[in-house]
């Protein structure tokens, strides 16, 4: 290994160490879902950049968020010897979607690598949830979910990151009085990425245990969207599209959805695609864990097709770290047939013998 990278993954190392003793925000929407554990944790500093323009109806004029532009740091303390190094950057991609500009973080060679046109590895994401600080001068803290990855280096098997201990980046609304106006406030925060495990949760109930024998052959995550159809009284789930992937942002490697079993009734169905495959199963065993998510399951395998698949090694799937995917609440009004999709996320495991 060359010196630098052995630098590097010694202290990659040791923020591993710094990350898991360090204190958790409170706030419980901060957290990723069950399956994730902490990886990486830098210190930004830089600036929060604002646009001033006239977006309420009575045209008074406001400051809107047009990114930010940091630097990552990490932050080495070993006895007496303190010191910080430079180890990446955090800036917004240019061209806005409809959700505004993306979010990326990119990460150097070496730490305080001369040449910072060379990352190694950058990941792009997307907003999940915000709490506000208990400060009003510090911008809010950030849950944020990978949508993309490049390069091999570290942010490459990062699925969410925590933006938390926030210092200043607020706009002074006063200050905001010319249109297109632009403003860049300083600010400082804690980077904190998550990586999805590929070991069996610690957290899953006793009820949806798979039995002794059947081992975890591999773990995906589960995003789109739980399909409920309103039957004249209630809601009821008929259909899911969801795509998987090895974890979040990372290119797609099945799909999961229902289909029609030989009774007639929707059966959970995965389909692998490379090599291609497909097993339907049958729910046994549910655990609710939050009231406002879909509960987890044990579902036990009835049908495989595909022999070089993965399809053909599966016993048992398991639905857990669910988030959203819930029926519209009763009350809503809804006629005959109308369909709600309602957006979700799950880890997919997959057990066989
Ligand atoms: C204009 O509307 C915004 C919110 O849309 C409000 O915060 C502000 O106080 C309003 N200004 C005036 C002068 O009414
Ligand atoms: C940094 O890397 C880029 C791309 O490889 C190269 O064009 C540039 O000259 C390098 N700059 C320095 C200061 O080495
Ligand atoms: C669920 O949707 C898929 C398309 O996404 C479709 O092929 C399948 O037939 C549907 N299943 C049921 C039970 O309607």
């Amino acid at each position: 290994m060359a010196p630098f990278a052995m630098l590097w993954s010694s202290l990659l190392g040791f923020i591993f160490t710094l990350t898991a003793t360090s204190q958790d925000p409170a706030s419980s929407a901060l957290i990723p879902p069950d399956g994730n554990t902490p990886s990486l944790s830098f210190v930004g500093r830089g600036v929060q950049i604002y646009e001033c323009s006239a977006q309420s109806a009575n045209g008074s004029y406001s400051y809107q968020s047009q990114g930010a532009e940091a630097e990552l740091f990490v932050y080495i303390s070993d006895g007496k010897l303190q010191s910080h190094e430079r180890c990446g950057r955090h800036y917004f991609l240019t061209h806005p979607d409809g959700e505004g500009g993306k979010p990326t973080f990119a990460l150097l060679a070496s730490p305080s690598a001369d040449n910072s046109s060379i990352p190694t590895s950058t990941a792009t994401f997307k907003l999940i949830a915000i709490v506000a600080a208990a400060n009003p001068k510090n911008i809010p803290s950030l849950l944020l979910r990978a949508t993309s990855h490049s390069g091999n280096g570290a942010l490459s098997m990062v699925s969410y990151v925590q933006r938390v201990n926030t210092v200043g980046g607020v706009a002074t609304p006063s200050q905001c009085k010319q249109q297109g106006a632009m403003l860049r406030v300083p600010y400082r925060a804690q980077y904190r990425f998550w990586s999805q495990a590929q070991v069996p949760l610690a957290s899953i109930p006793a009820s949806i245990m798979v039995p002794k024998g059947h081992t975890l052959l591999t773990s995906f995550f589960g995003l789109g969207f739980q399909i409920y159809r309103y039957d004249g009284s209630k809601w009821t789930l008929s259909n899911v599209s969801a795509t998987l992937s090895s974890l979040p942002g990372t290119p797609a490697m099945g799909k999961h959805y229902f289909l029609k079993g030989p009774n007639g009734q929707p059966q959970p169905t995965w389909e692998f695609l490379s090599p291609r495959g497909l097993v339907s199963a049958k729910l046994i065993q549910k655990a609710s864990k939050t009231p406002n998510d879909i509960p987890w399951f044990l579902l036990l395998v009835t049908n495989s097709i595909g022999k070089q698949s993965l399809a053909s090694m599966v016993t048992y799937v398991q639905r857990s770290s669910t988030v959203g995917g819930m029926a519209p609440t009763s009350g809503t009004a809804a006629k005959l047939g109308d369909i709600f999709q309602s957006p979700y996320s799950a880890i997919y495991s997959f057990y066989g013998t």
